[in-house]
């Protein structure tokens, strides 16, 4: 496998709906894929990477078993994810990221570590979730430091927003909780007033939560900490009257 291939070449599965227009959370970036990644993508990817489809996915039939399903929305280069699923072995984690390095990435991690209650999506997390994910179906959601898109003109791209966490909440198994994390403060605030409005969610804290042992510090949010920086996290669960 060429070290020139790209991730826009590697992503060919990516596939946008021209006919869902709205504005979205992410610019879709050209990226470098390391040999392993690419490598992991071409061997791993047809067994643990599903496509986009506008159906509900079955999980029994995608995971082969029944268990709890938490799906993450954005993974990032995945390490979390991979620690998370290793340490809950008995949970389904159903990850949904758009960058193609980070799904060689994942892929490569589950590889590694011979994960196998991983499944990939690679596609707009909106999307999937509106059309692939049963409504009252997830034991858990997980949006660990989403893009903070800063600037005040762009804070409309944020993630964490009214109409998305109203959908996000639909999609909650009884009991299920909404667990997003940021390191950037002003979105925390938003994050607590959005969830915080949501008739069919209540806080499992008094405002911010402690950070679940389940979350991992990565090496990025130490280093942030070390120099003062905060980190949020935010725990809510669908009320049992929802
Ligand atoms: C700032 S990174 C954080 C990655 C990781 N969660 C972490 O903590 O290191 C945000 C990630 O979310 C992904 N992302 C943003 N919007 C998305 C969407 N609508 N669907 C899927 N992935 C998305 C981006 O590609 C990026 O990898």
């Amino acid at each position: 496998m060429s070290e020139k291939r790209t991730a826009d070449e590697a992503g060919k599965n990516l596939f946008y709906d021209p006919s869902e227009r709205r504005i979205r959370s992410f610019v879709t970036r050209a990226g470098r894929l390391s040999p392993a990644q690419a490598r992991a993508l071409d061997t791993l990817g047809p067994q643990f990477c599903l496509p986009y489809e506008k159906a509900p996915l079955d999980f029994d039939a995608a995971f082969g078993r029944t268990a709890p399903t938490i799906l993450e929305i954005g993974y990032g280069m995945g390490g979390t994810t991979a620690a998370i699923a290793a340490a809950m072995p008995d949970s389904n984690f159903l990850g949904v990221e758009v960058h193609t390095p980070g799904v060689g990435s994942l892929l490569k991690l589950i590889g590694e570590q011979e994960l196998r209650n991983l499944r990939l999506i690679q596609h707009d997390a909106v999307e999937v979730v509106n059309h692939m994910i049963a409504p009252r179906s997830l034991a858990g959601v997980h949006v660990f430091f989403p893009d903070p898109w800063h600037k005040a003109r762009h804070n409309k791209r944020r993630l964490i927003q009214p109409a998305f966490v109203a959908l996000l909440a639909s999609r909650l198994a009884p009991g299920g909780y909404l667990h997003c994390a940021t390191d950037w403060e002003d979105y925390a605030t938003q994050m607590l007033d959005v969830l915080g409005a949501d008739p069919s969610l209540e806080n499992t804290a008094a405002g911010y939560a402690p950070r679940p042992s389940y979350r991992p510090v990565t090496k990025f949010e130490n280093r942030g900490l070390k120099l003062g920086h905060g980190v949020w996290d935010l725990v809510f669960r669908l009320r049992a009257d929802a």
